[in-house]
């Protein structure tokens, strides 16, 4: 499914997602993993961040300048809403060229709706945006092999891809980093969420 048609369904959704995850704790756990994994808390980026601002919430808090991206226009008016001083990109992260480098960068639950092609690149696009020592945490799909699912999500339907777990540690071992957790976090859900670090 091309990003754009993503985004469309998300536009669709954008308002129950803000009022459904405003005080989710999906997801906070590991965020906070990634954030103690982080040594330098200067400058966050949360792709695909949604219209709740939970992530940018919490990142705040914890000293961090954050910028938030995303495809959906509809995400990001709300987002941008309730955090008038952090900086939005309304953006398809395929197209998306980082204008500097980031201590943090997290994709939950968001680069897991690429098209299989656009898997690679963008990994390697979010390798490369990051600082020395800093910290890429992203969710995607288990297994040993790439694959291609869909799915119906609040009336919507969704698409999702994964290259499979051993690929993407690939990924970031070709971009010169280096795997600190690697979760099943909700087995037997073939989820997984992964943080690495830039050496
Ligand atoms: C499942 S929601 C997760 C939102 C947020 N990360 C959270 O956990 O609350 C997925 C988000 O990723 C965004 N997204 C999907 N594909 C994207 C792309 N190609 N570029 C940027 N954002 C994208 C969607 O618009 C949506 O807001």
């Amino acid at each position: 499914m091309h990003p754009d048609d993503i985004a469309v369904r998300y536009d669709c959704i954008a308002q129950w997602w803000q009022t459904q995850h405003q005080n989710s704790l999906y997801g906070i756990a590991q965020l906070e993993r990634a954030i103690k994994f982080t040594p330098t808390k200067q400058l966050a980026l949360d792709i695909g961040c949604g219209s709740s601002g939970r992530f940018i919430n919490i990142l705040n808090e914890q000293g961090f300048q954050v910028e938030g991206l995303d495809i959906s226009q509809e995400m990001i008016d709300l987002a941008q809403q309730l955090h008038p001083d952090n900086t939005f990109y309304r953006a398809d992260i395929c197209c998306w060229n980082p204008p500097k480098l980031y201590n943090l960068i997290v994709a939950w639950d968001s680069t897991f709706h690429l098209p299989l092609d656009r898997q690679e690149p963008v990994m390697k696009k979010l390798c490369n945006a990051l600082e020395p020592e800093g910290v890429l945490m992203f969710t995607c799909g288990g297994g040993y092999k790439q694959s291609e699912v869909s799915g119906a999500f609040q009336g919507q339907d969704f698409e999702y891809s994964t290259l499979g777990v051993n690929a993407f540690l690939q990924i970031l071992t070709e971009h010169q980093c280096t795997c600190l957790h690697l979760e099943y976090d909700q087995y037997p859900e073939n989820h997984v969420y992964i943080i690495a670090q830039k050496i």
